[in-house]
């Protein structure tokens, strides 16, 4: 495979040899359909709060992530809405919103994040608090921010993050950063975030690249042997940390978000140090997910079955997965990502929208299942209808748009 590096960005790396037939293409959701649903997000937006009224405050950046991402493919219908606008607006406010969030992890292994009023009324200044997934989701939506519109300070931010994120890291399990500043569980979710940011830095933030591929290709490599990659290529959770200070796979759920944002990381990673191989790892567990993590018609459903009730959490998952699959299907073509990304966005479009455009939590539908849109599950499933559109875009095939 050969990795193309591009106006010094990352994920453009092409299969020249890879050839896709129109007709897998053709039923990609039109532009004019994901202007629309972009429009119905935009019916939740806090212009006041620079957030997404419905949903908290980490899935608020992946609707930031998910409209930057459009904005990168579609950039005449996105000044419609004013994307960069909407941007500045939300990176100005959302650092001020006063809450302070608790995250619990339920018997199930559902996770629940609440975002109550902070006493001291602090704010998350600078985009942090006490958790460093938010921190993560917060800087992966910033250099989105920043390939949309090149403007300086959001990098800049995306860097600040970082670093806090760093003092997360301690030789507990060996390496790896905790989930929270109260270092009490060691997950992936957080150390793919943080993979992913430093990966995404080192391909932006010239120089400081060195430091950056550093630091991702320690922490891939930390977690390729971490254990949290179960036999079937699926990641789990996190890790139990023994009474010997052993860390071991906790076998809680195989999130689809849990696979999707390694995806993006090996991307960002392969990118970085010129070196395709860390992406067989993103293969193999993109193809473990799709197979274990949709239903019989190949429709991505989360793990656990705990459709259509699967908490403020759990609704944004899978379109973090598939956002993910895109990058990767960019960077390596694979005819089995293209028709799992085109059929997903399909089902969304014909089985999963009301008649407002607003898009629910099961991607079969109906729309209305576990109590109706909200920003999560639109957010969610507008970002495989994005996603859609990006590889039909890289493949240069033929679309309806
Ligand atoms: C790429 O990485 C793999 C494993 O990480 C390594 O074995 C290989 O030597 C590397 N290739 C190059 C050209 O550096
Ligand atoms: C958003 O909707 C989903 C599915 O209906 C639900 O599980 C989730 O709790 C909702 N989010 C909030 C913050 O109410």
């Amino acid at each position: 495979m050969v990795l193309i590096r591009w106006a010094g960005l990352a994920f453009l790396a092409v299969n020249l040899a890879h050839a896709t037939s129109g007709h897998l293409t053709s039923r990609a959701p039109s532009a004019e359909n994901i202007l629309a649903a972009a429009e119905a997000l935009q019916g939740w937006y806090n212009p006041s709060k620079g957030l997404w009224d419905s949903t908290n405050w980490w899935n608020s950046a992946n609707c930031l992530t998910v409209l930057a991402n459009w904005a990168l493919v579609d950039v005449s219908r996105s000044r419609q809405i004013d994307v960069p606008s909407i941007i500045a607006n939300t990176f100005e406010k959302a650092q001020r919103d006063v809450l302070r969030v608790r995250k619990t992890i339920r018997e199930s292994g559902l996770i629940e994040s609440r975002y109550d009023l902070h006493a001291n009324k602090r704010g998350f200044t600078e985009f942090l608090n006490e958790y460093y997934d938010d921190e993560g989701w917060w800087a992966l939506a910033l250099i989105r921010a920043w390939d949309v519109t090149r403007h300086g300070p959001y990098l800049d931010m995306a860097e600040r993050i970082f670093r806090d994120m760093q003092g997360g890291v301690d030789d507990t399990c060996g390496g790896g950063i905790w989930w929270s500043k109260a270092r009490d569980y060691k997950n992936a979710i957080a150390n793919e975030l943080y993979l992913s940011v430093a990966a995404s830095l080192a391909n932006r933030v010239p120089t400081r690249e060195g430091e950056y591929v550093r630091i991702a290709a320690d922490t891939w490599a930390w977690f390729k042997a971490s254990g949290m990659i179960n036999q079937d290529g699926l990641v789990n959770d996190g890790l139990d940390i023994l009474p010997d200070g052993r860390c071991v796979n906790n076998g809680r759920p195989t999130w689809t978000y849990n696979q999707g944002v390694l995806l993006g990381g090996l991307v960002e990673l392969a990118v970085a140090t010129g070196n395709g191989s860390v992406l067989d790892q993103a293969v193999r567990t993109a193809k473990a997910a799709l197979a274990a993590l949709t239903d019989d018609e190949g429709i991505l459903r989360e793990a656990t079955g705990c459709e259509p009730n699967c908490g403020a959490d759990g609704s944004q998952f899978k379109g973090i997965f598939m956002r993910n699959l895109a990058y990767l299907q960019r960077a390596a073509p694979n005819d089995e990502f293209l028709v799992a990304i085109l059929r997903n966005a399909d089902a969304v479009w014909a089985k999963n929208r009301n008649e407002k455009n607003q898009f629910g939590i099961s991607w079969s539908g109906p729309p209305e299942a576990g109590g109706g849109p909200n920003a999560s599950t639109h957010s969610s499933a507008l970002d495989v209808v994005v996603a859609a559109r990006a590889v039909v875009e890289a493949n240069g095939a033929v679309s309806n748009g």
